[in-house]
Order: C-alpha cells, then structure tokens, then sequence
C-alpha cells in the first residue's frame, strides 16, 4: 500500500484532524461496548504526544441529515474518550466554521451526519472540513467503505491525507489473513442491515464454502424457502434474490443453511417472552428474533469443523437476553474452534464483549461493511482517494 502514514508524519503544533469510527452502541447516555473507542484510542494518543492540536471526527448510527437529536450525539463518547485519556475531550458542537484549540487538547467534533450533505459526499462540505485542519487523518477503518463528505470529499481538500494507524493496522492484517485462508471457510453473516449486506452475500457466497445468515437477513431466506415469517423484518423484493443465492450455493457445493428451529415473540420487547418452534410452525402475528438451539448446534458443528471463520453480525437481537442464546451458541463455538477467525462490525464486536470470548478471537476488526467489502476484493473507497492522494 503506497498511502502516506500518519506515522511518518511531523504533527507538532499541525491541527490534525481525525476520522474515527466511534459508532459504539450506547444505552441511558452510556457506552455499553467501548470497543471501537479502545482501538482508536492509540491513534488519539500518538497524535496528542506528538504535540499536535487533535480534532475528531465520527458518525453515530444513522440520524437523518440536517437535524440535531440527542439520541444521535457524541457526547457519551466525548465522556468514555475522556475518562480513557485522562483528559478532557470537549465536544463541540458547531465546528464547522471554526474550532479553537491548543496543542496536546483534543476535541471530538459532534455527529458528522447531522451535515447536511454528509452521505451524498458533498464536496463543498468535504472542503469546510478540511479547511479545519493541516493534515487530514482518515483512521476509520468500519467507515471507509463509505464515500461520505468526511471520509472522502474531506481527503480530497486537506492540504495533507494520509492513513491512521488503526485503518493501515486493519488493512495489513486482513489482507495477510486472508491470502490464502485455511478450508473450509465459513461466512456468517447477520444483522440487521439487510439490503446493504445483500449484495455482500451475492460476491462472499463465491468465496465461502459454507454461509450462515442470522438476524434479519436470515428471515429474507427463510421466507425464500417458502416459510411463513410472521411479523418478522423482512426485505420481501429481495427474496428472489435469496432463492438464487441458495440455489446457487447447491450448484457449486457450497451450502447456506436455513434455521430448522427459530426464537419468536408476539412482541419486540425486553420483557416479551420467548418461544421456540420449529421453523414451519411461525405464525402470522410472531416475531423471529434468535435462531432455535436445533439450528445453533448444527451451525456450531460447522464452526467446529472450518479452517477459517469469518463472522460480522449477530444471529438473532442478542442485546435482550431471551433472543440472544443463538448468538451465545456461536460466539462459544467460533471461540473453542481451532480455525483462524476474524471477526469485525459494531454489534460483533459488543456480541464479544458481551459473552467475554475477546482472547479466544485470532483478530477482531472495527470493521463490519468494510471488511465484507474489502473480503470481496473492493477497493474501500477512502482508502482509494488516499491512495490518489498520496501519488
Ligand atoms: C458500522 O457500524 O457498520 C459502521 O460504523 C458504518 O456505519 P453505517 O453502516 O451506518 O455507514
Ligand atoms: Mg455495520
């Protein structure tokens, strides 16, 4: 990769400005998984020893553009940052005309989405950014599939883009994990973001030789099977889609499993109560929320077996303890099998704080998407400007 690094880099008394990924679930106006905070934070530290004046930059979920909610602000983060630094890390709220900073302070810049023309990759919003700064840090690696204003237009402007530790960190690893992965390799992917996660499957299903689907995307497959899934989400255009993904994971003897047995609801609720049935006994008034323990034990055999497993995404809404067994199931499998595993995504990686399976992961990324896509052969689109940039 010939992209200039942070690292080679003079930062002392430079502004620098840094695009992390510190979207991190947070519940009651806490961090409930600092994973993604913790991997950026070796970054943050070099750039405030090395004597620059540090601002940085993330999303939060996905609020809609232009307006301000609070359930979308950085301020929980601007709190963990803070206490993990220990230093104060001032949130600033209006910083696109202007942030005033000292050398060795660091300020986190609230919501990039709450920019009007963020997502759309707004060049005239990119070249507000980057006028804040003298070097344009692109550090985040879950985000850099991505050609948002502060992920892309930004490092077109800035006098100066080059890559972060973590995002060229990230970048090394999986391209020599994934050179020539032991067999069988196994996919699983869940989650809830199923459409942006579709196309993914068409190019992985290619590569893997066994692809376990969980959360939403499993009901798209499910209902392609031609069972009922209630209540359930749902993408019901892409369940052709699903069909031929399926019959064309047979053709080449590769598999995708659908659950025999799921968890279901009448309701989405922490106190709802659970039952599991046998994936053709859904009604039209459940809600599929976990893979059943029939269908785990079968996907965790195949974990037991793979060579290399590769997981992004939870398999059923593990956050709610009675949903959350499938995903327990194949947390503990992925961790006592013997295949080189990489894990990576937002929900992952709480999955694995949760259930306290870290040490047994051979890598875990802060990439979800992004690492789907660079799996796929893609080129990230931030690291592709950097990389124009750095000719
Ligand atoms: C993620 O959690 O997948 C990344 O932070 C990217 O978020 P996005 O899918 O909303 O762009
Ligand atoms: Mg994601």
């Amino acid at each position: 990769m010939s992209i200039t690094r942070m690292v080679d880099l003079e930062l002392r008394g430079k502004r620098v400005l840094i695009r992390q990924d510190l979207n991190v679930p947070i519940k009651d106006g806490k961090v409930t998984s600092d994973a993604r905070i913790l991997a950026s934070l070796p970054t943050i530290q070099r750039a405030l020893d090395d004597g620059a004046k540090v601002m940085i930059m993330s999303h939060l979920g996905r609020p809609t553009e232009g307006e301000y909610a609070e359930e979308f602000s950085l301020q929980p983060v601007a709190d963990r940052l803070s206490e993990l630094l220990t230093q104060t890390v001032r949130l600033e709220k209006d910083w696109l005309s202007g942030i005033k900073i000292q050398a060795g302070e660091a300020v986190l810049c609230e919501n990039v989405r709450f920019n009007n023309g963020e997502k759309k990759n707004d060049r005239a919003l990119g070249q507000q950014m980057a006028a804040l700064c003298d070097i344009f840090v692109m550090d985040a690696f879950g985000t850099a599939h991505r050609a948002q204003a502060s992920t892309h237009a930004v490092a077109e402007f800035a006098a100066i883009a080059c890559v972060g530790p973590l995002l060229a960190g990230e970048l090394d690893a999986l391209s020599k994990a994934l050179k020539s992965p032991g067999r069988p390799l196994l996919a699983v992917v869940g989650g809830s973001k199923v459409s942006t996660k579709l196309t993914v499957l068409e190019s992985l299903s290619g590569l893997v030789d066994q692809l376990i689907v969980g959360g939403g995307i499993a009901n798209t497959f499910i209902a392609a099977a031609g069972h009922c899934i209630g209540k359930s989400l749902v993408e019901t255009d892409l369940i052709p889609e699903a069909k031929r993904l399926i019959a064309a994971a047979t053709n080449t003897g590769s598999e995708i499993p659908v659950p025999v047995d799921v968890v279901c609801a009448k309701e989405f609720s922490e106190s709802a109560a659970a039952t599991v049935k046998s994936v053709g006994d859904v009604q039209d008034d459940d809600l599929i929320l976990d893979i059943g323990p029939d269908t785990a034990a079968y996907y965790a055999k195949l974990l037991t077996s793979a060579g290399t497993i590769i997981w992004n995404g939870p398999v059923g809404v593990f956050e709610i303890d009675q949903f959350g067994e499938g995903t327990k199931s194949l947390a503990n499998a992925i961790a006592d099998s013997s295949a080189f595993s990489i894990a990576g995504g937002g929900d992952t990686l709480a999955a694995i704080d949760k259930y306290g399976i870290g040490n047994k992961i051979s890598y875990t990324s802060t990439g979800g998407g992004a690492f789907l896509e660079f799996l796929e052969g893609k080129t990230l689109s931030a690291v592709a400007i950097l990389e124009q940039r750095s000719k």
